[in-house]
């Protein structure tokens, strides 16, 4: 049952915007996002093992499923299991013959996203693998099993430069790659941030502008995650080498 959630929005000036972002993600979430008993229960299992609260919104694990689908994705490639919220979306926009290989360093995490996927019926589909993503991406490159047609990285924010560098070398031209977390409350435009985690996010953001092998946008979000965004990029056809002279 959708029922609407009232929002005292634009008359009460004194309502923080924080909880104005909630109260309007409620709003749309009740409109947009039909209950799951999948997805919710992925999501209280997280909880209730105590991982931490950093899971895509459902609002935002849509958006996976629908850039992915409108992809058309067979192979999607995601850094950053957890629970396994986001990656049950992503899943899920795949046609029957389609994979989602997901990395994730941490065996409790691992462990915990193993049982939300056999829950969501998903096991067959999701591959995961345990250790650090620099460690793993190495073996991904060798079995050949990409090109890769989707990318969710959502990681150690410290690698994202790495892990971009990864999805490029197992991308196609056309292949999307999505990078969560690079806005971080608006510390990312803080040149001076003492956060390794952003740092880690502006030395991507002068990698990316340096990068000629994507078309790329970065979108700035808010709601009950607070104020972040992604980045979203397109490979594209390579190059001609330029001609000898
Ligand atoms: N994508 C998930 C959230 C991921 S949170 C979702 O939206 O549902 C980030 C995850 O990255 C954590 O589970 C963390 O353990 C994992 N992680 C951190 N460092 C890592 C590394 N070096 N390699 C692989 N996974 C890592
Ligand atoms: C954190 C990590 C995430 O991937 C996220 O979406 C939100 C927060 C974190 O480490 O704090
Ligand atoms: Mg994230």
């Amino acid at each position: 049952m959708r029922r609407e959630k009232d929002v005292k929005y634009p008359g009460n000036t004194k309502r923080k915007p924080e909880q104005t972002w909630r109260d309007v993600e409620a709003y749309l979430d009740a409109l947009q996002i039909a209950p799951d008993r999948v997805l919710e229960g992925a999501r209280a299992a997280s909880a209730a093992a105590g991982l931490p609260d950093i899971a895509v919104t459902p609002s935002q694990g849509k958006l996976l499923y629908l850039l992915a689908k409108m992809r058309g994705a067979r192979k999607i490639l995601e850094i950053g299991t957890l629970g396994g919220y986001s990656t049950i979306w992503l899943a899920r926009a795949l046609p029957g013959d389609g994979v989602v290989v997901t990395l994730e360093a941490d065996r409790r995490h691992f462990e915990i996203a193993r049982k939300n996927i056999v829950r969501a019926g998903l096991a067959k589909v999701v591959q995961r693998r345990l250790g650090r993503a620099l460690d793993t991406l190495p073996k991904i490159a060798a079995e050949g099993i990409g090109p890769f047609d989707f990318f969710f990285i959502d990681a150690d924010k410290e690698s994202t430069t790495e892990y971009f560098d990864w999805a490029l070398r197992l991308s196609k031209a056309g292949s999307v790659i999505l990078v969560d977390n690079v806005i971080r409350d608006g510390e990312v435009a803080n040149a001076r941030t003492a956060d390794a985690r952003v740092q880690g996010i502006r030395r991507f953001n002068e990698a990316l502008a340096r990068e000629k092998r994507v078309s790329a946008t970065t979108l700035q979000t808010v709601g009950r995650k607070g104020y972040d965004g992604f980045t979203l990029a397109l490979v594209l056809p390579a190059a001609r080498s330029p001609r000898r002279r």
